[in-house]
């Protein structure tokens, strides 16, 4: 992956800092970056959910470093912040269940952390910021295919905090003259996705259940619509709005997805007919705070950003399929 360049200015003079790079998007983008010989590549991570071996790979390179801090101390983001160009906002506590649980934690790493990685950024003179939105946002919108001016209300303590970040991002690019671009993230999935724990989102449990033939368990029905997308398609939707120079994606948010749905059932038969498995899923109770359909209107990236998804479901399912089974997932 990522041998073609999502970019076409030169980046072997630009140091980016990738925070929560240790974790799923962020070390695919880490990734990508040195894949293209970014000039230096800084990685600010506390691990609470990402994971060494994620940058192990990298540790080597002499253009990449690793600062384990934490978002929320503003010193640990001025020192990640010094001499960097561009950040690509990625830590954050993901996962709806988790901000039921535990509100205070998911809004002082996602709503305080996006302040002091803000603050530090501007200080700093970083040019741009591209931070992680999320799909959740539009709450209970039944609108569909969501376009960005049209959201509902929140249904989360996540999607709050993920709403917090947008209002934050577009009050800081206008007071302070800063380049802020948010991401509305739909299900990403792929390589280094962690299939383990009570958070861990479906993809990844249902492959691991199935590669293990046990059956996979689906909240509700099945029946409820998601905008799966490879995380390829996410690291080019980063690269392409951090180097883009229009004008019109500055302190903008965009969907960043496929532009096409599949039920978890679908979902289901797919990785079934991928793995060669016959174990049937199995159905428990619906979870609360989540959506039940979700499909992108993805328009405004391809229009601003150039953004074009090159990767379909089936695709990145196979491929992350094969990185389950190479054995490197733990
Ligand atoms: N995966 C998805 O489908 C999806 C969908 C919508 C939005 N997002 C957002 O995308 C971003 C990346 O998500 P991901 O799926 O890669 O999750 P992840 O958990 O794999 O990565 C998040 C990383 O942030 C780090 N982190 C957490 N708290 C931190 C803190 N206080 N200080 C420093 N680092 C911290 C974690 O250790 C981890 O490495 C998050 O902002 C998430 O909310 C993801």
């Amino acid at each position: 992956m990522y041998t073609t360049p999502f970019h076409s200015s030169e980046i072997s003079n630009k140091a980016f800092l990738v925070t929560g790079g240790a974790g799923f998007i962020g070390s695919n983008i880490v990734e990508y970056l040195l894949k293209h010989n970014a000039g230096k590549v800084v990685v600010l991570d506390n691990l609470s959910t990402g994971f060494e071996e994620n940058i192990k790979p990298f540790a080597s390179a002499p253009n990449f470093q690793f600062i384990k801090g934490d978002i929320c101390e503003l010193d640990d983001c001025i020192k990640a912040c010094t001499g960097i160009d561009y950040v690509f906002h990625q830590a954050a506590l993901g996962s709806v269940p988790r901000s039921i649980k535990n509100p205070i934690a998911t809004h002082n790493v996602n709503a305080t952390g996006f302040i002091n990685v803000l603050i530090a950024a501007r200080d700093a003179g970083v040019k741009r910021v591209v931070y992680a939105s999320s799909s959740s946002v539009y709450g209970d919108s039944k609108i569909l295919p969501k376009v960005e001016e049209q959201i509902g209300k929140q249904l989360s303590p996540y999607a709050v905090s993920k709403m917090t970040n947008e209002l934050y991002g577009e009050i800081f690019a206008k007071t302070y003259n800063m380049q802020i671009i948010g991401l509305r993230y739909f299900n990403i999935f792929g390589p280094r996705q962690n299939p383990q724990g009570e958070y861990a989102a479906a993809i990844p449990l249902f492959i691991n259940a199935l590669l293990n033939n046990q059956p996979p368990a689906i909240n509700g029905d099945g029946e409820q619509t998601r905008d799966f997308t490879f995380v390829a398609n996410a690291v080019q939707a980063n690269v392409k709005a951090m180097l883009e120079q229009n004008v019109a994606a500055e302190g903008a948010v965009f969907n960043i997805a496929v532009g096409e749905r599949v039920s978890l059932n679908q979902l289901i038969g797919i990785l079934k007919k991928l793995t060669g498995s016959t174990v049937d899923q199995t159905y428990r109770a619906e979870r609360s705070g989540d959506i039940r359909d979700s499909l992108a209107d993805i328009t405004k990236a391809k229009t601003v950003l150039g953004y074009d998804p090159e990767y379909k479901i089936d695709e990145g399912l196979q491929l992350t399929l094969e990185w389950f089974r190479s054995g490197l997932k733990k």
